[in-house]
């Protein structure tokens, strides 16, 4: 079949580009979607299995930091888009060892801005969409959200390769004249994400009965986003939004990791029938992550003017459904947590 758009989107089989392949394919039945994945420790076919049989979409097992994996996308597939989501995006594990996140999302990103800039020279209507983070934009104080121009300033090994590799995306634009696009985005929260970050560690932690990490005083503050309104916001975008631009997309909802995980205990206690709050006993406060961010809030004002763009779900609802999924899909959790993985999983926390 001729499609439209051969759509490569990179990270495709992680947490958001799951729900954004998930989408696009569905909804976008004119489009073939091309998924580019390594299969990292974070990369996870079982994340798509409702996508198998579809006609408009493929999986490529590739590697951005290969080049030969590159070339031989761009030459079985005639790619009209790129939008890249392929990252390490864990801030603790880029503590411990940045130069994965160095490779990948500096070195990584270069390659694909080559390959396009090389593939695409003289193609008219060709898309680059970038990917990125609100922790580009470093830590805020009690008051204040992160713009589209508020200074760059990240402060950790992750957000830092984050920020180069949007460096790098604007470069290629002013430099050679590839159309790009980028939005950066606050937490996301819903199903299918690893069982490192915050909320699908701690729902693991609860049912399990195991201690709740809590980095230093469980203060800093996060902006949390349902993934399936970024990937909402990420259609837009890339349909909508304008050639250089960058977009902010965040969920104006704020909330202390302390707060949050009570809120969590409270869901979970009442789903599994125990008293409640009986698993606050759980939370254990542990050594302050290196450099912790305190907080991240977004204005995603532009967003909703430009393309009106707002979330669609409250934080509590959204919650709510995040923890059913993981309560109705303890193998998906059970087949990372059993795996290769589990040796750094059970050690990052000794305080
Ligand atoms: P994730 O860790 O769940 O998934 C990353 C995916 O990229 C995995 O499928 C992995 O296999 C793949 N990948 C890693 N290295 C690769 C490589 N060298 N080549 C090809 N594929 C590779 O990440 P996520 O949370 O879904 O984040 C996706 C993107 O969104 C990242 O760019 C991240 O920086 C950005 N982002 C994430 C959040 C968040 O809250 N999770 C918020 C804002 C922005
Ligand atoms: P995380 O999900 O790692 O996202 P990010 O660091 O990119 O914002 O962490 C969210 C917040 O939760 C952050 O302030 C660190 C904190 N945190 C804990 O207190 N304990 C944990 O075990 C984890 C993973 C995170």
């Amino acid at each position: 079949m001729d499609y439209k758009k051969n759509i490569l989107v990179t990270g495709g089989a992680g947490f958001i580009g799951s729900h954004l392949v998930r989408r696009l394919v569905n909804n976008y039945p004119e489009y073939h979607i091309i998924n580019f994945d390594a299969l990292t420790y974070a990369g996870n076919l079982n994340n798509l299995k409702d996508l198998e049989n579809a006609d408009n979409y493929t999986f490529v097992k590739g590697d951005i930091c290969e080049l030969s994996d590159l070339e031989k996308v761009f030459s079985n597939f005639y790619i009209t888009d790129i939008i890249h989501l392929a990252a390490e995006s864990h801030v603790d594990r880029s503590i411990s060892g940045p130069m994965a996140f160095v490779m990948t999302n500096v070195v990584g990103t270069v390659n694909l801005l080559n390959i396009a800039k090389e593939k695409w020279a003289g193609a008219k209507d060709r898309l680059f969409y970038h990917i990125s983070t609100d922790e580009v934009y470093g830590s805020l104080g009690a008051e204040g959200l992160f713009s589209e121009t508020t200074a760059y300033d990240p402060r950790s090994p992750y957000s830092s390769s984050k920020a180069s590799s949007d460096h790098f995306v604007m470069a290629y634009h002013h430099t050679y004249g590839l159309p790009v696009k980028i939005s950066n985005c606050s937490n996301n929260y819903g199903s299918h994400q690893f069982p490192e970050k915050l909320i699908p560690l701690m729902i693991n932690n609860i049912v399990q009965e195991k201690d709740l990490p809590i980095y230093g005083k469980g203060d800093n503050i996060r902006d949390w986003l349902w993934v399936e309104d970024h990937a909402a916001a990420i259609d837009k975008i890339f349909h909508e939004g304008r050639l250089g631009e960058t977009y902010n997309i965040g969920g104006l909802n704020e909330w202390t990791n302390i707060d949050l995980v009570h809120a969590l205990i409270s869901i979970v206690d009442h789903k599994l029938g125990r008293p409640e709050g009986s698993s606050k006993k759980l939370i254990k406060f542990v050594t302050d992550r290196a450099g912790h961010d305190k907080r991240y809030a977004i204005d995603a004002s532009k967003l909703e003017k430009e393309l009106g763009w707002t979330p669609s779900i409250q934080f509590e609802e959204g919650l709510e459904k995040t923890v059913d999924w993981y309560l109705n899909n303890r193998e998906w959790t059970e087949n990372i947590i059993s795996g290769d993985y589990q040796e750094y999983y059970t050690n990052q926390y000794e305080s």
